[in-house]
């Protein structure tokens, strides 16, 4: 691979090269052609570059693995990710683990990982299975429906039903609804920006969300304090009464408002990744055929090193996330720039997992490239990396290697078109543009 350590040092105050088109059009590109845009600001300016957006100001892309690695292992206390993130706090709220930083965020982090262990999956297994069943029975067959979003009631039932329990209440229930609809107005991508964010008496889309948001949280304190009165509390295992009992090292609880911003965090953090994720692992799957084959092939007979590689080759290729963020609190040197406090530095997962030095033929996709090789530690990042790594990656890999062959045993899958989908910004997401068209029929 190209090595980067030996760029010369450069002034202070010299930014990485980058566009010079007005920041308003840089915006168009980053929010319309985002794989595009960066691909050709790669090509220009090479792996450390600027992109000028109106809202976080300039951002510096990085897409080498020396460089992540630089930013993964630096100081936390100024490589901040929760400010970097401030976009999400009106739906996560203030004491999300997404929103906070340093001792602050190490606490809630500490607090929250017990359930997100390797060892706990074994137990979320059962609530998957039957989640997929139920839903794949509900299937239309030999007619064209949108996957994705069948895949998102798979994992928004999912990542409930592990928080709240299995016991599903008329109150959980509704709370699904809730979020559901609250999703359905929270995903334009005209929500990241701030200056459209006005009421107009809940008739603009800013005023919309507001009012679901509300009633979502109406939903969500009810049940935390339902959960405390529960006598039985200490011998469930839902998230939800792990987080109620959990203590940091001074010996305090997490508040009610603590629960309701992690709670949000992780439905709204753990679904729609994780059945994005999966719409794509389909997408890809349908149009490689002998791909798909050997995968029913070597399930049936109990195997599962293919299935694995299929995974880590989806979330390569169709990384669901484009790239993370840190923002500077002091002055930060990288590839011999000296960057400025303020400056957000993004780690670009798009375009380092893109590299063709790392993957051959990089726009292919072909698991085998996993099969004998565990991936490259700061060359494949769909989940982040340092301090501040997915929480439930674990959880949501175990997740797509249990939705898939439930799915495969159920019903056989082809592509509604010849096509592989379009990536398409939604929100934060990188998604199928039509939601991975379908045809099912039975097995
Ligand atoms: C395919 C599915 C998923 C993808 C691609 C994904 C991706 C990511 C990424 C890129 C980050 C930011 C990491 C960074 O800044 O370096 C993140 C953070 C996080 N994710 Fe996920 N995620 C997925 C599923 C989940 C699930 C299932 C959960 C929980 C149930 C979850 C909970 C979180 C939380 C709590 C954080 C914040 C961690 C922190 O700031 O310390 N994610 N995820």
């Amino acid at each position: 691979m190209a090595s980067v350590s030996t760029l010369p040092r450069r002034a202070a105050g010299v930014r990485p090269p980058g566009s010079r088109l007005p920041r308003a059009a840089q915006v168009v590109l980053w929010v319309r052609w985002p794989t595009q845009f960066m691909a050709s600001c790669q090509r220009r300016f090479g792996d450390i570059f600027t992109v000028n957006l109106p809202v976080d100001g300039p951002i510096v892309n990085l897409a080498h693995p020396d460089l992540i690695k630089t930013v993964f292992t630096g100081d936390s206390d100024v490589l901040h990710a929760g400010e970097a993130n401030a976009i999400l706090e009106p739906v996560l709220g203030r004491h999300s683990v997404l929103l906070l930083d340093g001792q602050e965020h190490l606490r809630q982090r500490r607090l929250m990982l017990p359930p997100f262990h390797g060892e706990r999956m074994q137990g979320y297994a059962g609530i998957m299975e039957t989640v997929t069943r139920e839903t794949v029975a509900g299937w239309p067959r030999n007619r064209v429906f949108a996957l994705r979003r069948s895949m998102q009631a798979i994992t928004l039932e999912v990542i409930i039903r592990a928080v709240f329990g299995v016991d599903v209440s008329d109150e959980v229930t509704a709370l699904r609804d809730l979020i559901t609809d609250m999703l359905a107005v929270a995903n334009s991508p005209l929500m990241l920006l701030p200056w459209l964010r006005h009421e107009l008496g809940g008739h603009s889309p800013w005023g919309r969300f507001v009012q679901r948001n509300a009633r979502v949280n109406e939903a969500i304190y009810a049940l935390i304090a339902a959960r405390r009165r529960d006598p039985r509390l200490a011998e469930r295992s839902d998230i939800l009464a792990l987080l109620l009992q959990a203590r940091d090292e001074q010996g305090n609880q997490l508040s009610d408002v603590e629960l309701r911003d992690e709670l949000m965090t992780l439905l709204l953090a753990g679904h729609e990744t994780t059945a994005t994720s999966l719409a794509w692992c389909f997408d890809l799957l349908l149009h490689h055929p002998d791909a798909l084959r050997r995968l029913e092939h070597e399930l049936e007979r109990g195997e599962t090193a293919w299935l694995d590689a299929v995974i880590r080759e989806t979330m390569r290729v169709r990384p669901v996330i484009l790239a993370v963020a840190r923002r500077l609190t002091a002055p930060f040197e990288i590839a011999g720039y000296h960057l400025p406090p303020g400056t957000v530095v993004a780690p670009n997962i798009w375009l380092t997992h893109h590299r063709d030095d790392i993957y051959p033929d990089p726009d292919a996709f072909r698991p085998e490239r996993f099969l004998e090789q565990a991936p490259e530690p700061y060359g494949w990042l769909p989940f982040g990396g340092g301090i501040r790594r997915c929480l439930g990656a674990s959880f949501a890999i175990f997740e797509m290697r249990t939705v898939i062959p439930t799915v495969l045993r159920q019903v056989r899958l082809r592509p509604a078109s010849p096509e592989l989908e379009r990536v398409r910004r939604e929100a934060v997401t990188f998604v199928p543009a039509r939601g991975t068209r379908v045809i099912a029929t039975n097995r």
